[in-house]
């Protein structure tokens, strides 16, 4: 099938090579011609595992074109909206850019063709994008929603295997344009629900949002673990056995960052205003990771005999998760700015992401490796869950440290070589595990 794509983003160009994969022809626009003149040179702008390799692949073969025509030839039988929908000063996704895409295309294309929007809508959505459409009712091409639930470092992955598609249509005369769009994932074997719009976008919102009460869930058990000498791995190791439960996004750690939790769990709370509904689990939500995010501070400051006042701090990994350059609300760097605000100089590193942190954050001190951040450190934070911090030379680094403290918030590390080096090892919700006698 002929594609038009509009959007070259992370989900933009990973959905584009997603079907390039399965065989259509993908047209990626985008309105920056810088970053579409790298791409056609097969340069992908983003870190993202396997990404560029495949998007080469498929450049060779001609299955995938980009341009920065806004318009789709007339070949096209769908085109795809992958434009962002930022977080506005009302706490909603803002849909503005979605909105005019979406205008565009409707003028653009026949009855007979599709429009799917992959950016992610706020619940008010779908009736913004019928409004689009009403203009042209009988004639115009039909909107579908599809949201992504493909999450960065494994995204080409999560396209190609998903646990389920969803594609939402936004009245029963867009029923058949889902049909089209099943038709494209079929040879993927996912399980496809089709159902009306305003379902898939509570859906999806309800997705992000249940992994991210997850996972404060699990970060609050960390710190009850804390308090009394229990390991959280064992309780979530536990509780991950109850089928009705599960294991995953139960990984306590430094807060869940990144472009979509963050965000969609602040939304859920207006969003439930909005509407008049009391909602008092969803409001905490992102309440709660802030609140754990400034325990970890106040947690350094007190593992630390004289303070974080002038106190160096390492903080190894800035991405707001392993394998990824994504700073996004990245935990990394809220933890490290509440150490530099109770008066901690704060050098981080990260095998990839140093540059997008510094864009982030320009008051940012990085090195450029692991050892150069620890040198001469009082304390040693690991905020993200990279392997490479795992096979640190603890004992030649332990020689370089001002203090002993190893703040281990992903328990990335082995407790026991870096006690080996004679450091003061601490894992959030692990301070109950022993240290095995040498
Ligand atoms: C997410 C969703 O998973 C994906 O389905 C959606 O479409 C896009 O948003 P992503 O933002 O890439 O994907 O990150 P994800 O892997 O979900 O992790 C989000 C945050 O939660 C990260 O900061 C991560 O470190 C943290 N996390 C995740 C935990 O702290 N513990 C866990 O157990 C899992």
């Amino acid at each position: 099938m002929e594609l038009f794509l509009v959007g070259a983003g992370y989900v933009g160009l990973t959905t584009a090579v997603g079907f390039a994969q399965l065989g259509h022809r993908v047209t990626v626009h985008d309105i920056d011609a810088g970053r579409i003149e790298s791409l056609k040179a097969g340069r992908v702008p983003i870190f993202e595992p396997g990404l560029e390799e495949a998007l080469r692949r498929e450049l060779a073969a001609h299955r995938l074109a980009f341009t920065t025509d806004p318009t789709p030839g007339a070949a096209v039988e769908m085109a795809v909206v992958c434009v962002p929908t930022p977080i506005g000063r009302d706490g909603l996704l803002v849909t503005s850019a979605v909105e005019a895409v979406v205008a565009r295309l409707v003028a653009d294309l026949g009855p007979d063709r599709t429009i799917v929007v992959r950016s992610t809508l706020p619940l008010g959505g779908p009736d913004r994008l019928e409004a689009i459409g009403a203009g042209r009712a009988a004639a115009r091409p039909a909107i579908v929603v599809n949201p992504e639930f493909m999450a960065e470092g494994r995204a080409l992955a999560d396209f190609a295997a998903p646990p389920r598609v969803a594609i939402g249509y936004l009245t029963p005369a867009d029923r058949a344009g889902a049909d089209r769009l099943a038709a494209l994932y079929a040879p993927l074997n996912a399980p496809l629900i089709l159902a009306d719009a305003r379902s898939v976008v509570l859906w999806k919102l309800a997705s992000n949002v249940f992994l991210s009460l997850k996972i404060a869930f699990a970060n609050e058990l960390a710190r009850l673990a804390d308090a009394t000498g229990a390991d959280v791995t064992v309780v979530a190791d536990g509780l991950g056995l109850d089928p009705r439960i599960g294991r995953a996004f139960l990984n306590s750690g430094p807060g869940f960052g990144g472009s979509c939790l963050p965000e969609q769990a602040a939304a859920i709370a207006v969003e439930a205003a909005r509407c008049d509904v009391e909602a008092p689990l969803l409001s905490v939500i992102a309440t709660a990771n802030t609140t754990h995010q400034e325990q970890l501070v106040s947690t350094v400051e007190r593992l630390l005999p004289a303070g974080l006042r002038k106190a160096k701090i390492a903080v190894l990994g800035l991405a707001f998760k392993a394998n990824t350059d994504d700073v996004r609300h990245s935990p990394a760097l809220i933890v490290a700015r509440g150490l530099r605000a109770r008066g901690a100089r704060v050098v981080g590193y990260d095998p990839v992401a140093n540059g997008t942190a510094r864009g982030a954050d320009p008051e940012l001190e990085t090195a450029s490796t692991a050892a150069e951040a620890i040198d001469g450190s009082d304390a040693v934070v690991v905020a993200t869950e990279w392997q490479e911090f795992a096979s640190l030379d603890w004992p030649a680094l332990a020689t370089t440290m001002r203090g002993d403290l190893v703040y281990d918030t992903r328990r990335t590390l082995a407790p026991d070589v870096v006690r080996g080096a004679g450091l003061r090892y601490v894992g959030l919700g692990r301070a109950g595990v022993p240290a095995t006698p040498r």
